[in-house]
């Protein structure tokens, strides 16, 4: 199974990723979690990103599309894959077709801009595993630490409220363009496109998508 996970930031994507994973037995292509890896681990590439991220802009195409490329033909994805965070642009998606990358569902998680302010405000990260918290909706088992190492959870630093509304701005621009052209893909059918009111709880979300999937 081949998925793309659509959505603004703070739409759940990275929450619902851990249910598909699961479900699908395939691994996690977060661009946003490479990039963030990258910057952990002082590489250059790292360097390059955090000032972009930070800021709440894209890094270039020409960089996250290489990333990917790399990553998709490791083994793990010979079975199928769940991008998170990617293609975030036309030339990204434009790219995958080119290199032959075909995908089985794409799937939109639909939550307006005032809840995502809202939910980003109270985000924890496991940023080891990628595991997503908040403090309110979705809280660890024990304050500030993930559920299954016991390893602090951080905030990130984009998390903040000013940061959030550029990159809201950035999506809205630049990757919400693609909800159309995944759904022009659909009915030539290339693919399965799913829309999902992403502003249900987070179990209930889980639910929609279970049954929309089949
Ligand atoms: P990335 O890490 O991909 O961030 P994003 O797309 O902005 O998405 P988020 O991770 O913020 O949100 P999410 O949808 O995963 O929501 P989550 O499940 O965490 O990218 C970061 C940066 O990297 C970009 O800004 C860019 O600079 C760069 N980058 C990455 N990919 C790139 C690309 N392809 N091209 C160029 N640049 C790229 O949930 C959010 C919060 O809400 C959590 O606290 C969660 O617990 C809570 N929550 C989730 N679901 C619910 C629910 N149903 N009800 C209540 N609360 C919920
Ligand atoms: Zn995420």
């Amino acid at each position: 199974m081949r998925i793309i996970l659509l959505g603004a930031p703070g739409a759940g994507k990275g929450t619902q990723a851990q249910f598909l994973m699961a479900k699908y037995g395939i691994p996690q292509i977060s661009t946003g979690d490479m990039l963030r890896a990258a910057i952990s681990a002082g590489t250059e590439l790292g360097k390059q990103a955090k000032t972009v991220m930070d800021a709440g802009q894209l890094v270039s195409d020409e960089l996250i599309i290489g990333l990917v490329k790399e990553r998709i033909a490791q083994d793990d994805c010979k079975g199928g894959f769940l991008l998170d965070g990617f293609p975030r642009t036309i030339p990204q998606a434009d790219a995958m077709k080119e290199n032959g990358v075909v995908v089985d569902s794409v799937i939109e998680f639909d939550v307006p801009d005032e809840v995502i302010v809202e939910r980003m405000a109270g985000r924890r990260v496991h940023p080891g595993s990628g595991r997503v918290y908040h403090v309110t909706y979705n809280p660890p088992k024990t304050e500030g630490k993930d559920d299954e190492t016991g390893e602090d959870l951080l905030i990130r630093p984009d998390d903040e409220e000013a940061t959030v509304r550029k990159r809201l701005g950035v999506y809205h621009e630049q990757t919400k363009p693609l909800v159309e052209y995944y759904q022009a893909e659909a009915k030539a059918g290339a693919c399965q496109y799913i829309t999902i009111d992403g502003t249900q709880p987070v179990d209930e979300v889980t639910a929609l998508l279970a049954a929309k999937l089949g």
